[in-house]
């Protein structure tokens, strides 16, 4: 049980603990770090250049429509798929959805061959992925202390046990809103929670009356010029009183729900702290269990406490997965509860995995093909190369000359783009080696030596009889 209690006089102490930064997303490869979204305009056309994004303007537009379809919930248990050459920009587009849905909406990124573990079943681990990708937004009404920190004076006390050290008998968080201060005097365990969310003077948070658990909202605006090249949210001074009734919204995914029900719940001391250090028990997710977690969830949901929100599971290199997988998609799509699943593959006509030999188009089986839509990547010609290539090497710091700029772009237009934009750093070394601050046709041919594209690779093994 907690203890919170109001304190009349404010002491004048404050101890100031570190900093919190902003948690933001990061995107999941380094390769596309130039794709900033869709680069649509206002009303879901393409402009041939924008948001990172060069040419391949159907295809963005199509997914512009997704990300609609997404936000105004019309798209939920549909497909799409993402099909076309490698290098095309299927995972780019993907990146670039889930950058336009924003971070309240969950993604869920995986790749194919992620799912074959030795320790967990493909389709379980499935189920678990879908499970992330969708959310579910709880909103409560909570007797909250809320305010910008003004004081955290930690209060010790000889330890009552004897011998040396201290501990802390309670802290007091002094806290302000535009109508006036309230110092809290707050259980040790709460202090814990403070250090946790590195909650510091300046910010704003609140305190729940009830379990005394302390949450961040953001720094007071007041202190707004202090750090501006922090990637902080600055939020204004709170209204009102410091305690009152304040409506909480929290976003979590099926997923964190399950996790929280699976964890054996032990208590807080040193020894059942010690049992978990020793031996990490597994959390078990049993369907049972999962079946209770919808269960309650649709009662909030007909309470109208929560709203599901359901987000986006990308299956990467879906060519990957087996009949056995593909089996597990098709029932789990017809799920009343389900994301919308965005596939990509950029195979042809080729055999279905974990079948003898049934062909079909994109390594997926005939009948989920027809539930998908189809969203198709088209290879890129010289000039968009060109401009790809120069957008990529303005996000690496390289400058190259307008002869070796051709010369990459004509490469790619014989091996593959992710190949050419693989040689720019390589390049880059060879120029800086060589002083010059361009990169020139010499280093693009020297790297071409040293790097084999995939088709001259091949050929060597063939020329060579493998490595027999
Ligand atoms: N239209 C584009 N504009 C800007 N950059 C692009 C575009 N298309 C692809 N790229 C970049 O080219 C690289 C290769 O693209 P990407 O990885 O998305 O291809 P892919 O279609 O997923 O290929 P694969 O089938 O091999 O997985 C990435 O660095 C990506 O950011
Ligand atoms: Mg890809």
């Amino acid at each position: 049980m907690v203890e919170i209690s109001e304190v009349k006089a404010a002491s004048a102490t404050t101890t100031a603990a570190t900093a919190g930064s902003a948690i933001t997303r990061e995107s999941r490869t380094a390769a596309h770090t130039h794709i900033k979204g869709l680069g649509l305009d206002e009303y879901g056309i393409a402009k041939k250049v924008d948001g990172g994004f060069v040419g391949q303007t159907e295809a963005r537009e199509a997914c512009g429509v997704v990300v609609d379809l997404i936000k105004s919930k019309k798209m939920s248990g549909k497909a799409i798929l993402l099909a076309g050459g490698p290098g095309t920009g299927k995972t780019a587009l993907a990146l670039a959805i889930s950058q336009e849905l924003g971070p309240k909406v969950p993604f869920c990124p995986i790749v194919g061959s992620e799912l074959y573990s030795a320790e967990v079943k493909k389709t379980e681990a499935l189920m678990e992925n879908f499970r992330r990708a969708i959310g579910l937004r709880i909103k409560e009404t909570k007797e909250v202390y809320e305010g910008e920190v003004i004081e955290i004076t930690p209060e010790e006390a000889e330890n009552p046990l004897g011998g040396y050290g201290k501990t802390i008998n309670h802290v007091i968080v002094g806290l302000k809103t535009s109508k006036g201060t309230k110092s809290l005097k707050l259980d040790p365990s709460i202090y814990e929670s403070i250090q946790k969310e590195r909650v510091a003077v300046g910010d704003v948070v609140y305190v729940e009356a009830n379990t005394g658990s302390v949450k961040r909202v953001g720094r007071s605006d007041a202190y707004a010029t202090e750090f501006d090249l922090e990637a902080e949210e600055y939020v204004p001074l709170p209204k009102g009183d410091v305690h009152k009734k304040k409506e909480i919204v929290q976003d979590v995914t099926l997923h964190d729900l399950d996790l929280a029900n699976a964890k054996p719940q032990g208590g807080q001391d040193i020894l059942s702290m010690m049992g978990q250090l020793l031996k990490p028990r597994k959390t078990e997710i049993t369907e049972k269990l999962r079946t209770e977690v919808n269960k309650v969830v649709s009662k909030y949901i007909d309470q109208g406490v929560a709203e599901l929100v359901p987000g986006v599971l990308f299956i990467d290199e879906v060519n990957m997965l087996d009949i056995e997988c593909f089996t597990f998609l098709n029932r789990a799509l017809e799920s009343t509860i389900a994301p919308i699943v965005i596939l990509a593959s950029n195979r042809g006509m080729t055999t279905v995995r974990g079948t003898d030999d049934v062909k079909s188009p994109h390594g997926l089986p005939a009948d989920l093909i027809d539930r998908l839509l189809i969203v198709k990547t088209l290879p890129y010609d010289h000039e968009e190369i060109k401009t790809i290539v120069m957008k990529r090497s303005k996000t690496e710091g390289l400058i190259l000359s307008s002869g070796a700029l051709d010369k990459l772009a004509s490469i790619a237009m014989g091996t593959s783009l992710r190949y050419v934009l693989q040689l720019l750093s390589p390049a880059g070394v060879l120029a800086k080696i060589g002083a010059r601050s361009e990169i020139s046709v010499g280093d693009i041919e020297e790297c071409q030596l040293l790097f084999l594209d995939a088709r001259r690779s091949t050929k060597v093994l063939e020329d060579t009889k493998g490595y027999l």
